[in-house]
């Protein structure tokens, strides 16, 4: 008979990588790139690597005040952002509003309509209503773009589903619902996805900034690539020789190439989800997800009595309950203090859980978090990899970097294993808004409007 340590580890085995697994999924990821880039592949590829029109980064010249938004998770955001030559960053003031479900799930009518309300609000308060700003969209969803402002929405991912807005133009759905209300205006120059503002925002700051990524509700990363590379451009071929390619990476695996790898909790997720069979790589990762991953792996440890003495709570036993921001709150537990563990367990109604308990549910919680780590890295070292440079930085945001304990840390000496080049991580405070306004700055001064 197994041991009870041995029953866990059986369970949490397949969550922990190996060297070769990880080296066998860069490569995987390499040639998906690849496949993606191709004219004549792109349409089979399951990661698309969009291009943006973003083909270059700021240079320090930029000057200005612009307004940005950013929409792509529970919270849409309005930022006011004042931009001045030679500055390393930027001053900004911004309002978070929360996205109801109902708005994620309605229409896209009633989404523009809220977003263009939620800009009304911000406007007034920083009595700026009557200024017409240039504005840059931060537009966290895949969508093929035909120019720097205009961008139709391939398909939505993590929680949104709203109708009537897949396959259209998401800048013109904006314009529309601001000429509707017609008590404000302004100039929308840029649209981008969050992991560009990501890599833009740190590019200010350091030039070898160029790479982006999100590990947030949704994960995903962008990179400069050379236009030679990119058979997909649409666009004219003049210099610079170069384009920001958005990965959307988070659709990798929908062709089943990482089923060897997923596990009985990540396929109950996706059958779960409002996006089945999509997004795979995503929901082993991202933040939307990791909290319920930990709260199956409990479940089926409670059922085999290896926790909890065999029982659940009514809690423990429902959909989305643990929070995904408790997995960074149980591993940052200093050693030896059971304490905020205990009172997250007691929370979900597991008052019976013991000392020994609290240990299982932070390995638990340390073999997803880790898994997740460990997929990311392979992601970057591929792009990495694939650029060939000897040093690069990488900007980054999202909330399971920005709070779990030991993500970067694990991804630091993860891709350090994996790549020969010096990769640096930078955490972009606020990247994606202030991207998307640095985005329109650069456009403004190419169009000699600033
Ligand atoms: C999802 C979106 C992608 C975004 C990422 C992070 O994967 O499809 O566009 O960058 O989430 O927010």
């Amino acid at each position: 008979m197994a041991s009870k340590e041995e029953k866990i580890d059986l369970i949490l085995r397949p969550f922990r990588y190996d060297n070769d697994t990880l080296q066998d999924i860069l490569g995987r990821l390499h040639k998906e790139m690849e496949k993606g880039l191709k004219k004549e592949t792109n349409p089979d590829a399951t990661v698309k690597m969009l291009a943006t029109y973003v083909r270059a980064v700021p240079d320090g010249t930029e000057s200005g005040d612009f307004l940005a938004l950013d929409l792509g998770g529970s919270n849409f955001r309005v930022l006011h952002v004042h931009i001045e030559k030679g500055a390393k960053d930027v001053r900004l003031q911004s309002d978070s509003y929360a996205i109801p479900e109902s708005i994620m799930t309605g229409s896209g009518e009633q989404l523009f309509d809220y977003i263009a309300d939620c800009m009304a609000k911000f406007l007034e308060k920083i009595g700026m209503k009557e200024k017409k700003m240039a504005l840059g969209f931060t537009f966290s969803f895949p969508c093929k773009q035909r120019g720097l402002d205009c961008a139709s929405l391939i398909k939505w991912t993590k929680g949104f589903s709203a109708a009537g807005v897949e396959g259209e133009d998401v800048v013109r759905l904006l314009r529309d619902a601001i000429k509707r209300r017609g008590d404000f205006d302004t100039d929308v120059v840029a649209v981008v996805n969050d992991t560009v503002g990501t890599m833009m925002a740190c590019g200010l700051a350091d030039h070898d900034c160029l790479i982006g990524l999100i590990v947030g509700t949704g994960s995903n990363a962008c990179y400069m690539e050379k236009l030679d590379n990119v058979e997909i451009w649409e666009g004219e071929r003049g210099e610079p020789n170069q384009v920001v390619v958005n990965m959307e990476w988070g659709a990798f695996g929908e062709d089943g190439a990482l089923d060897d790898l997923r596990t009985p909790y990540d396929r109950e997720i996706d059958e779960h989800s409002i996006n089945r069979g999509q997004q795979i790589y995503e929901k082993m990762i991202s933040g939307m997800y990791m909290g319920e991953l930990v709260r199956l792996v409990l479940l089926e440890m409670t059922k085999q009595m290896l926790v909890f003495g065999g029982r659940t709570s009514t809690d423990l036993e429902t959909r989305g309950t643990f929070q995904t921001k408790y997995v960074s709150e149980i591993e940052e537990e200093p050693i030896g203090d059971k304490n905020p563990t205990m009172k997250i367990l007691h929370s979900l109604g597991l008052k019976h859980a013991t000392e020994t308990d609290c240990e299982t549910v932070k390995e638990v919680c340390r073999a997803v978090s880790t898994r997740a780590a460990h997929l990311v890295s392979a992601g970057i070292s591929a792009i990495v990899n694939k650029m060939g440079r000897e040093r690069v930085a990488v900007g980054v945001d999202g909330s399971v970097y920005k709070y779990h304990p030991h993500f970067k840390e694990l991804m630091t000496q993860t891709i350090d294993k994996l790549t020969h080049c010096d990769v640096k991580l930078m955490l972009s405070e606020d990247g994606s808004g202030k991207g998307a306004a640095l985005v329109t700055a650069v456009a403004c001064r190419l169009a000699g409007k600033s």
